[in-house]
């Protein structure tokens, strides 16, 4: 997914140039099979690697490779400076609003330092603008190639450190005045993962981070992950989730009754040379995971998710023969031909269809130089984070086949990461790790959580249905945006009187606590 280069020439324009809205997918058994097929289609879409030019000037600051034992080695890690709205002379403190890059490259995050949260929140207040690239993504890349022993600094206890390092340290070029801290106010702004590590640097850093807003912030590592698919049956377009849990239980049943129902199910989908059905029927959720890149504008957005659903069509009665005495629902033809346009048809000679959709041969995941970039959050998942998303407990209608396992989805975890001299992928990521630093329960003064009723990665929040209710204090603003999806707040526009009602609620609201909370600042004695 590193093909598409865009080329933005003007920054007003940039947002609607900007190639859909850029979350992490989650990591599963496909997912280098998916990212390898679509990198050379008309899907391919900005990930990692996006080469824009620069509408905002990039900076480096140097950090060390380990932060809590001398290597020897340092690398640059990659920032951008809006400074179009800093105001010295600003009567309040005059804070720095950094954003944290997450889980790919810097750049991807432009349209938040032009018309998003970062340009909202400095318009308001005079502040710096700062767009801050995490540790081994985009180019803050501080090895030569991606192997197991060469990732194993790429964890959260160093990505923190990087954040802290920095905010005490950078002289930004051409601004005079020392705007490090604890001098200067700093808030954190962080989506998603980079959410999670806005909570963090609020309770880890509390010096250095002054106010921090964690939005669709992934507090709670989990295994079994099965919740972020249950979310989108509940809160996505019913009718195609309805022809999707058809499609589903089809194809599961026709599995099971093996022999010439299985072949003809797999000849429909046009992946009759796939040999593991397991690995043929988790092709079929390929699609469902757009859900979460969904946006309220549509110039943002990713449409792939509504395509799929048009493509699906309405739930009706009609049967279909697809081989003799064989009947499906209308349903699942619709499927088949929605897969077989997407992403059957990217896998041509001289790629067999294992190699295009198999995950049972170890030679599929040993490319590790460093454009494997699927391999940088798949390191992540496999040693901190989890979110492997088996099918939900039976009794509970799923979105994919039940011939996934839990250990079939992270299978990749074996089979990319082999025990380097250093440094051994555990077992089973230590998810205790993050959960320790609070989970559902992470709370501080000047901390925000803003989250979307329909975002998929709500079960990891502290909006959770399974977390503690809270009260939303200006102290400790807890947000909750009906049927709002993946950080909603986190992109806006030139107009703001144009976007809906709902994201100029949760802009106006962002504004008024960061302007309270600045109004507490005081400099350290
Ligand atoms: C801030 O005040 C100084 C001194 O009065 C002035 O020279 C400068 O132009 C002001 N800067 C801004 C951004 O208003
Ligand atoms: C990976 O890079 C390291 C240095 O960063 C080097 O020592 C090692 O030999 C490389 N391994 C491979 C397999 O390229
Ligand atoms: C499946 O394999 C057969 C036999 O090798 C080959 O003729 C056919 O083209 C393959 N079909 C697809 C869709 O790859």
């Amino acid at each position: 997914m590193k093909l598409l280069t865009a080329t933005i020439v003007a920054s007003v324009a940039l947002a609607s140039h900007w190639q859909f809205a850029a979350a992490t997918q989650p990591f599963r058994a496909q997912s280098a099979n998916i990212e390898r097929l679509l990198a050379n289609s008309l899907n391919a879409r900005a990930d990692d690697g996006v080469k824009a030019e620069a509408t905002f000037p990039v900076y480096t600051f140097t950090q060390p490779l380990d932060h809590f034992k001398d290597t020897g080695h340092t690398f640059e890690q990659r920032y951008w400076v809006s400074a179009r709205n800093y105001n010295p002379n600003a009567t309040t403190p005059v804070p720095v609003i950094v954003l944290d890059g997450g889980e790919g490259a810097g750049d991807r995050r432009f349209p938040f330092l032009d018309t998003g949260i970062v340009d909202i929140l400095t318009k308001a207040t005079g502040g710096l603008g700062v767009v801050l690239e995490h540790r081994y993504y985009g180019e803050s890349i501080p090895v030569q190639n991606f192997t197991t022993d060469s990732l194993r600094w790429l964890n959260n206890e160093q990505a923190l450190a990087d954040s802290a390092n920095f905010i005490a340290n950078v002289k930004f070029p051409g601004i005079d005045a020392d705007l490090t801290a604890p001098n200067t106010p700093w808030i954190y702004y962080g989506g998603s993962y980079a959410g999670a590590r806005a909570a963090h640097m609020r309770t880890l850093y509390p010096d250095l981070v002054y106010g921090a807003i964690a939005s669709s912030a992934v507090t709670v590592a989990t295994i079994d992950n099965w919740r972020y698919t249950d979310i989108v049956r509940r809160f996505a377009p019913q009718e195609c989730i309805k022809q999707i849990l058809t499609t589903m239980s089809t194809v599961d049943g026709l599995l099971l009754k093996g022999g010439r129902h299985r072949a003809a199910i797999k000849q429909l989908f046009g992946m009759p040379n796939v040999t593991h059905d397991v690995d043929f029927a988790s092709m079929l959720d390929s699609s469902i995971w757009y859900w979460q890149n969904t946006n309220w504008d549509p110039g943002y957005g990713d449409p792939r998710f509504f395509a799929f659903c048009d493509d699906i069509g309405k739930p009706d009665n009609k049967q279909v023969e697809i081989a003799p005495g064989i009947k499906v629902n209308s349903a699942v033809p619709k499927y088949a031909n929605h897969m077989i346009k997407n992403y059957v048809s990217q896998c041509t000679p001289p790629s067999t269809q294992d190699e295009c959709f198999g995950t049972f041969d170890p030679e599929g995941y040993s490319a590790d130089d460093i454009s494997q970039s699927w391999r940088l959050w798949g390191f992540q998942v496999c040693t901190q984070w989890g979110y492997f998303l088996p099918p939900p407990p039976e009794g509970i209608p799923s979105l994919r086949s039940r011939l996934i396992t839990l250990d079939y989805d992270s299978k990749s975890c074996r089979l990319a990461y082999p025990p380097g001299e250093h440094f051994k992928v555990p077992a089973w990521p230590d998810v205790n790790s993050v959960n320790k630093l609070g989970g559902f329960n992470i709370a501080a003064d000047r901390l925000a959580f803003i989250d979307g009723e329909a975002d998929p990665w709500r079960s990891n929040t502290p909006h959770a249905d399974q977390a503690k209710p809270r009260k939303d204090t200006i102290q400790r603003p807890f947000k909750y945006l009906p049927g709002a999806v993946h950080h909603w707040d986190e992109n806006g526009l030139s107009d703001p009187s144009a976007e809906p009602p709902l994201i100029q609620k949760i802009h106006q609201q962002q504004i008024a606590f960061v302007k309270a909370w600045l109004k507490d600042f005081k400099r350290p004695a």
